[in-house]
């Protein structure tokens, strides 16, 4: 394939100019539309969406709106501008001058680190495949081909860094990346959560709440990293996965708006009846979404979570903001320790190798912010529930925690007892096949499925009732 690559990928990396990057795309990017065609959204390669495509970094050019193809969009490479006064923040190099190559002797760490980010990003455009068939309305439509354009645009982003920093083997880590696929017994995603399917779109909204958000914390603490392509990479996706954040949480909080108004109009808790989704499922679905995503932060005691900070390739969640040296050099910290017998006590661990678990902090805390905002809107309603995050302990598969099993409050209770209440807390067959029973497509511009309340606006200042989607 012939293509003026640097027309058809809008970028601001000189793509035109670099003969060797130029080849390498060039083998990769027939096999990308090949997988996007096989593997991304069903149905729609000749559907038009109104879609943002970022044409350059400045704010005129980073939100341009049109009907395209999806096949036809214009995946780019964007790094944020460099700061070329930027040192790195943290670690052994503190203060040094930040890297504008790879430093050889961290090569396959930060190789590890790219692949594993870039990994995530095809995985959830998979994951998410069969969505295009069951939505709502045309405005989710709209917004769930949105994410899965710009997760393609990150794996271009991911895959930018490997073609134009490592050579051979990046390339071929390039490639794999479009082999390996989400739920595939033999060769699956890398990170379990991503090989989990997203059949109906409460979990469609759960999945762009957590999991997009676990996105912003690994893309924040690489955002810190010295190697500043990877930073500036980073830093330009960070725009990007706020949208992906924004439809989780207004399509969460649209179910939340619809069953309140179903709950007080018929007097029930029950509003299975009317077509709504009853809080307590909602909560299951939480329950289930925000453990899953725990287990993506890794162990909370890590030796190579501890180099990537000691060697400056990955750094905390606002570094510079944290106020304290940014080596910790034999610092320690208290952590949980599950102990013989199956209670809990607290062991003192080197700061260093409890990286994880600060960005899951982090997060935890970003994911209860909305949450709040929820609650928020349910007691407007003057509804007497709360949604709540369950405690650390609760579902875990990676971790202190793996090995025993809790209540949502963090009891722990015995592999009977999980076993005997696990339906009361996760979802469970019945509450599958019910969610899905009100999954039907919903393409008449600006109606809505029973399920959801419209949103407060449309996008990019058009109407609710806009024709988001044009199908052929
Ligand atoms: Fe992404
Ligand atoms: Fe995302």
């Amino acid at each position: 394939m012939k293509a003026d690559y640097n027309e058809t990928i809008p970028n601001n990396v000189n793509l035109g100019d670099d003969r060797r990057l130029l080849r390498a795309l060039e083998r990769w990017h027939p096999a990308y539309i090949q997988w996007w065609k096989d593997m991304g959204p069903v149905n729609a390669n000749e559907t038009e969406v109104y879609l943002r495509t970022a044409i350059s970094v400045d704010t005129d050019g980073w939100a341009h709106f049109d009907h395209v193809k999806m096949p036809d969009y214009r995946w780019g490479i964007f790094l944020a501008e460099p700061d070329p006064d930027r040192t790195i923040a943290f670690g052994a190099h503190k203060g040094e001058p930040v890297w504008a190559d790879v430093p050889g002797e961290y090569r396959s760490e930060l190789r590890r680190l790219i692949v594993t980010q870039g990994d995530t990003e095809p995985a959830s455009v998979e994951q998410q495949r069969e969505l295009g068939r069951t939505a709502p309305s045309l405005y989710d439509l709209r917004n769930l081909y949105q994410v899965n354009v710009e997760e393609g645009r990150h794996l271009w982003a991911m895959v930018y860094l490997l073609h134009a920093y490592f050579g051979r083997d990046g390339r071929e880590e390039a490639d794999e990346m479009l082999e390996r696929h989400a739920g595939d017994p033999d060769r699956p995603r890398i990170l379990k959560a991503f090989n989990e399917q997203t059949n109906d779109w409460l979990s469609f909204f759960m999945f762009t709440y957590f999991q997009d958000r676990d996105g912003k914390f690994q893309l924040a603490a690489l955002a810190e990293s010295g190697f500043d392509p990877l930073s500036r990479t980073c830093r330009f996706m960070l725009t990007e996965e706020a949208h992906h954040m924004f439809v989780g949480e207004t399509g969460v909080m649209r179910v939340l708006q619809r069953t309140c108004e179903l709950m007080r109009q018929h007097d029930s808790t029950d509003v299975r009846p009317f077509g709504g989704i009853n809080l307590e499922t909602v909560q299951k679905w939480i329950n289930f979404h925000y453990s899953i995503c725990l287990d993506l932060f890794g162990s909370e005691r890590s030796t190579n979570a501890a180099n990537y900070f000691s060697m400056g390739l990955k750094g905390r969640y606002q570094e510079t903001k944290l106020d304290d040296d940014h080596k910790l050099d034999g610092e320690q910290m208290e952590i949980a320790r599950v102990t013989e017998d199956g209670g809990i006590d607290t062991e003192t661990i080197s700061a260093l190798t409890a990286m994880n678990l600060k960005l899951r902090q982090d997060y935890t805390a970003d994911s209860q912010r909305g949450l709040n905002r929820f609650n928020k809107m349910i007691a407007a309603h003057d509804i007497d529930v709360e949604l709540t995050l369950p405690d650390e302990k609760f579902n875990r598969s990676i971790g202190i925690y793996s090995g025993i099993e809790t209540t949502p409050e963090g009891e722990i209770i015995s592999g009977e007892e999980w076993a005997k209440r696990k339906a009361q807390w996760l979802p469970t067959d019945e509450d599958k096949t019910y969610v899905n029973s009100l999954m039907v497509p919903v393409t008449e511009p600006g109606k809505m499925a029973s399920w959801i309340a419209p949103p407060k606006r449309g996008i990019h200042g058009r109407p609710v009732d806009y024709e988001y989607v044009l199908f052929h």
